[in-house]
């Protein structure tokens, strides 16, 4: 029985100091990709479908693609993530969908706020044995469904107010601020992150699973692929891999990545229209993003230190 809440998972991942990839969905092609990577690799794996995926592919197709990957990966657990919800509603959809773990994202509201919301998704998706993902502090960088702030600097968690925040919402993991951005444009002249932030929550709260958001890396060869092949991208700048081996060390067990997905595919399109200006059989591009994300996702795995991890999360 693969499809899995991320209790185990978490809990292999904090003792033995790695973390799970919870990759981004939206369409077949990049579900089969990471797939067939975490397949290759035996890995652990979070699957994750924000407002915005769930609107794009409908959520039937999505779940009928994740159902045959579960079906086919009896040695994989999968879990299925709801990625950012912004209301109890699309959380309880969510839920009452077989999701089986939500996030709720109300850290852009007043504090006693951000504890109401996440007390309530608590509340209902415990009721259905389902786990819950909060986040303290706000992440910069735009994507469609979620807006960050400018500042990242001033948003950053606090890690006394997480005790508080942990222990009265009753969330089973939670999101940090810690300097990070959604997208490809995460830091202006050099990575800044605040460990610290990590590290005392680490002590303040050992065993209690964290997440790292915005933790994509906007690889070189991708950024180089695109930037010669017709793309705008001079500027992206991701968060260095080790940042994420060491995070893993540090109680986060779960690092959220969408933009490398997203680069790897466009890269690879970019290329195979660049190439063959007369290509015009989708087979011919999307099969060359697919591969080229597998690659990716399983490099990502080794640098998160989940490969081989797949047995002792089951
Ligand atoms: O955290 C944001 C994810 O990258 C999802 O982005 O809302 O554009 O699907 P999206
Ligand atoms: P990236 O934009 O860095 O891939 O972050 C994705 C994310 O945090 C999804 O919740
Ligand atoms: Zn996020």
């Amino acid at each position: 029985m693969p499809l899995v809440g991320t209790k185990k998972m978490f809990q292999m991942a904090y003792k033995n100091g790695y973390a799970i990839g919870a990759f981004n969905v939206n369409n077949m092609e990049i579900t089969q990709g990471i797939v067939e990577a975490v397949a290759e690799e035996q890995a652990p794996l979070i699957l994750q479908i924000s407002k915005g995926a769930r609107e794009y592919a409908k959520m039937s197709y999505l779940r009928g693609i994740i159902d045959v990957a579960v079906k086919e990966n009896p040695g994989i657990p999968i879990v299925i993530h709801l990625d950012h919800g912004d209301t109890f509603e699309l959380c309880k959809q969510c839920v009452d969908d077989g999701y089986t773990s939500v996030m709720v994202d109300a850290s852009h509201e007043p504090y006693e706020d951000n504890i109401k919301l996440t007390r309530k998704v608590v509340e209902y998706a415990h009721s259905k044995g389902v786990v819950v993902e909060a986040e303290l502090g706000q992440l910069g960088g735009i994507e469609e469904h979620v807006k960050g702030v400018d500042d990242v600097a001033a948003h950053l968690t606090d890690p006394n107010q997480a005790v508080d925040f942990i222990k009265r919402s009753g969330c089973d993991s939670l999101a940090l601020a810690i300097g990070t951005s959604h997208g490809a444009y995460k830091f202006k002249a050099a990575p800044m992150l605040a460990f610290d932030v990590i590290e005392k929550i680490h002590k303040l709260m050992p065993g209690f699973p964290l997440v790292m958001h915005g933790s994509s890396s906007v690889l070189q060869e991708f950024k180089d692929l695109i930037n010669k092949y017709g793309g705008k991208m001079p500027d992206a700048m991701g968060v260095p891999e080790e940042a994420i081996t060491k995070a893993s060390k540090m109680g986060v067990c779960k690092v959220n990545i969408d933009t490398d997905l997203r680069m790897a595919l466009t890269a690879k399109i970019r290329q195979v229209f660049a190439e063959k200006p007369g290509e015009f059989d989708p087979r011919k591009y999307l099969g060359p993003g697919r591969e080229a994300i597998k690659k990716m996702v399983k490099h990502k795995l080794h640098v998160l230190g989940c490969a081989g991890k797949a047995a002792e999360c089951l």
